[in-house]
């Protein structure tokens, strides 16, 4: 075993967990996950079969990911929020064969305490703030807070908003790193001319 598994936690035969990553305390996952390298899984996390989670994610305490949540490299998951797989729960009516796909791009943070909504896709590197509610895709970069979560910002890779309108023209560059970030209509690029990152 390449990585560290907390004595309390449960992973089930066939999950596949990457070099380097950490299991904390009462963390259960699932044999059919697979788990990437550099992982921290915080406790109390679950993780389902139908999971996968790219390298260097960071999962904080008490997050569930069921099925259909795919992550992609480097997501940041806050403490206590929520992933969601099916779109109208009822106890007494069976959806086990309608989960949605809930796909989460390379970089992309989700703040504490938020909820996303199945079914959606947040871009690479988006930020969405503590307790918003994400129902509808989110555009790479895009900063999303409040109840439904709405767009009120660009975010660097770095973590800071940038200085660019929702919509329109700009480039602007980041004071910490040599990124600079391009708006064409309502969406932005970036371009690493020389990556610290
Ligand atoms: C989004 C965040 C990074 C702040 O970014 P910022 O660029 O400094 O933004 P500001 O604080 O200047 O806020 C801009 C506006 O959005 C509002 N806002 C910021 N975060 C918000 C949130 N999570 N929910 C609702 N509104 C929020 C601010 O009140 C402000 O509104 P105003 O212009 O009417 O005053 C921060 O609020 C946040 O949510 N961080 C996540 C923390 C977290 O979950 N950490 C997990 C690990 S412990």
């Amino acid at each position: 075993m390449n990585y560290f598994k907390h004595e309390s936690a449960i992973v089930d035969d066939g999950a596949q967990i990457g070099e380097g990553s950490r299991v904390w305390h009462f963390v259960h996952v699932c044999g059919g996950a697979t788990i990437g390298k550099g992982v921290s899984l915080g406790q109390n996390v679950f993780v389902g079969n139908k999971v996968e989670i790219g390298d260097n994610c960071k999962v904080q305490n008490n997050v569930s990911i069921y099925d259909n949540v795919y992550l992609e490299e480097g997501v940041f998951c806050g403490p206590s929020m929520v992933f969601t797989n099916v779109y109208n729960p009822r106890s007494l009516i069976d959806r086990k064969d309608q989960y949605l796909d809930t796909r989460v791009k390379r970089g992309a943070s989700l703040g504490a305490n938020c909820t996303i909504v199945c079914g959606i896709t947040i871009g690479e590197y988006a930020f969405v703030g503590a307790g918003a509610v994400v129902n509808k895709d989110v555009p790479a970069y895009a900063l999303m807070v409040g109840v439904p979560a709405k767009q009120i910002g660009w975010m660097s890779k770095y973590g800071e908003q940038l200085d660019l309108p929702l919509s329109g023209d700009g480039e602007v560059g980041c004071a910490h790193t040599e990124s600079r970030y391009i708006l064409k209509g309502n969406g932005v690029t970036c371009i690493d001319v020389k990556s610290k990152e």
